[in-house]
């Protein structure tokens, strides 16, 4: 006759195994569904620009943020990280990169979103480049999965421009 500590140990190890299955199903069947998110921003003022005593320029912008990024909630979606980054080039950088806002998405129903909002963070370049500067708007995002590997996309948003004068 076998033991209960056998049987529950034979127990364990089939719901352990069921669980790891489970587990890698949802991976795979993660990697089957395309997502397809759209984002639009406008730059609706530039609050102030100038130049810091210490030679850097930096920008206050408000920014109006448009995106709907539902489809990359699966029931395997944890949450996601979004960023906005400005993105330009000087002669010193190919591609300088500046966070302007960012947040954390946690469900399905807060994934489609229009807000309004002032850079929440600095939009500062090291020197004096900002003027008359074309930039990229880029939404960045992480999706963080509930089991399997994190992924990374990004949607950019072209031909944006600073003012040629400090205001
Ligand atoms: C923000 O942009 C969206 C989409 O382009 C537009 O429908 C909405 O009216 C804008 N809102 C503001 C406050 O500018
Ligand atoms: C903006 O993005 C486009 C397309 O990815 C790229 O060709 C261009 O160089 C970028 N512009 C700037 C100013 O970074």
């Amino acid at each position: 006759m076998h033991s209960f500590g056998y049987r529950a140990n034979a127990v364990l190890t089939f719901a352990v195994t069921i669980l790891a299955v489970i587990c890698t199903i949802a991976s795979i069947s993660d990697n089957f569904n395309s997502a397809s998110p759209t984002a639009e921003v406008q730059v609706s003022n530039i609050n102030w620009f100038q130049k810091q005593p210490n030679g850097d320029d930096v920008v206050g912008l408000t920014l109006n943020i448009s995106a709907d990024l539902q489809s990359l909630f699966t029931w395997n979606t944890k949450q996601v990280f979004v960023f906005l980054a400005a993105e330009y080039e000087t002669q010193q950088n190919s591609l300088n990169q500046v966070s302007l806002w960012d947040g954390i998405i946690p469900a399905k129903e807060h994934a489609k979103f229009v807000i309004q909002t002032t850079n929440k963070y600095h939009f500062t370049d090291q020197g004096s480049n900002l003027r008359g500067k074309e930039f990229n708007l880029t939404l960045h995002w992480h999706v963080m999965p509930k089991t399997g590997k994190m992924s990374a996309d990004k949607i950019v948003m072209t031909g944006y421009r600073l003012p040629d004068r400090y205001r």
